[in-house]
């Protein structure tokens, strides 16, 4: 499949995951299938900011795995500052940022932090905002010297219902169309919870008046609902989240290639991988709290154990 510039060896893309989505745990999704990796949403303050604890969350030392870069930015002057602070930094004291090959905004965080800022969800309806944010990452793509072959957005329906219902998604598929290579519709609207079913029938829509590929998100846990979803859509992609945190082996599923659970050993083995990659990379505490408790609960279901103890880890993300 292709996004902009970039061929994707398959449809399935492992989401941008906040505490989860490190260069360890990207390496493993995409050995698994995985066709694009996204790393956690990024502020672009604190890139602007040369903010250090920032910047480390840009962990794209592994050139073999595609990996983009998610930014959740405030205006045209922010994401103008912090596109231009990654080039040069790339050129300078981060080579590793060279190893980038897309930027994703984030228009889908949930978090209070975010909407009050006026970031996230709460750009979605401003259309002249969202056009001078993306006039700037369409203009700054083409004159990178870094190897960007896609540039994208990452949507919800709307920041609530109200806005779901008046659509202010469509308005985006316009300007996507325009400046973008391709789009990712999560079929939420930011107040809603998890639980509740995604409005696959949006992304549909979406698909209809889109000219660039769009990439289907929620709900995907097994390879009939990503079947489901790219017959009922028509989009073009998958992107997967809650489903690779319960089982990275579920793109090898998803590819065709063999089962969604590992076999015990196989287990073992990719947790002493990720452990071994975190700690060679620095991988935040956060991905260790996480992973560790993630690798506990895949090893409990494995064996039928009840999955007890602590609970995972909280993001702002989850609700
Ligand atoms: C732990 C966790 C962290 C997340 N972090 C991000 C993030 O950094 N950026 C983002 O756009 N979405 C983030 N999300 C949302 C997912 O990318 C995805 O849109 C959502 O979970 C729906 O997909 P799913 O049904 O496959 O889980 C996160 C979700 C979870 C569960």
């Amino acid at each position: 499949m292709k996004l902009g510039r970039l061929e994707l060896a398959t449809p399935f893309i492992l989401s941008p995951l906040e505490s989860v989505s490190d260069a360890a745990f990207r390496r493993l999704c995409w050995s698994l299938g995985a066709g694009l990796t996204w790393t956690e949403m990024i502020r672009a303050r604190g890139i602007v900011r040369n903010n250090k604890s920032t910047l480390e969350l840009i962990d794209c030392f592994d050139a073999d795995v595609p990996t983009g870069l998610q930014l959740m930015v405030v205006n045209e002057t922010e994401i103008a500052a912090a596109l231009d602070a990654i080039e040069r930094l790339a050129h300078s004291s981060h080579p590793h940022f060279q190893n980038l090959v897309a930027v994703d905004l984030n228009f889908g965080c949930p978090s209070p932090e975010v909407i009050k800022v006026g970031a996230g969800p709460a750009l979605l309806k401003r259309r002249n905002k969202l056009e001078a944010i993306f006039q700037v990452l369409r203009g700054w793509k083409d004159r990178t010297t870094l190897p960007i072959g896609a540039v994208t957005a990452k949507i919800r329906l709307g920041l609530n219902r109200a806005e779901m219902d008046q659509k202010v998604y469509l308005p985006i598929v316009e300007l996507a169309n325009q400046y973008l290579d391709g789009l990712t519709v999560h079929a939420r609207h930011a107040r809603e919870e998890s639980t509740t079913p995604a409005h696959w029938e949006a992304i549909a829509e979406v698909k209809r008046a889109a000219r660039v590929p769009i990439i289907g998100n929620g709900d995907v846990t097994s390879v009939e609902a990503a079947q489901r979803l790219l017959r009922e859509t028509g989009c073009d992609a998958v992107m997967v989240a809650r489903g690779a945190i319960r089982s990275p082996w579920l793109f090898r599923e998803l590819t065709g290639k063999g089962a969604g659970q590992p076999t015990l050993s196989e287990l073992d083995e990719a947790e002493a991988r990720w452990m071994e990659r975190a700690t060679a990379l620095g991988s935040k505490p956060k991905f260790f709290e996480w992973h560790t408790e993630g690798f506990r609960r895949m090893r409990a279901r494995l064996t039928g154990k009840p999955v007890a103890g602590p609970s995972m880890p909280q993001t702002d993300h989850m609700r």
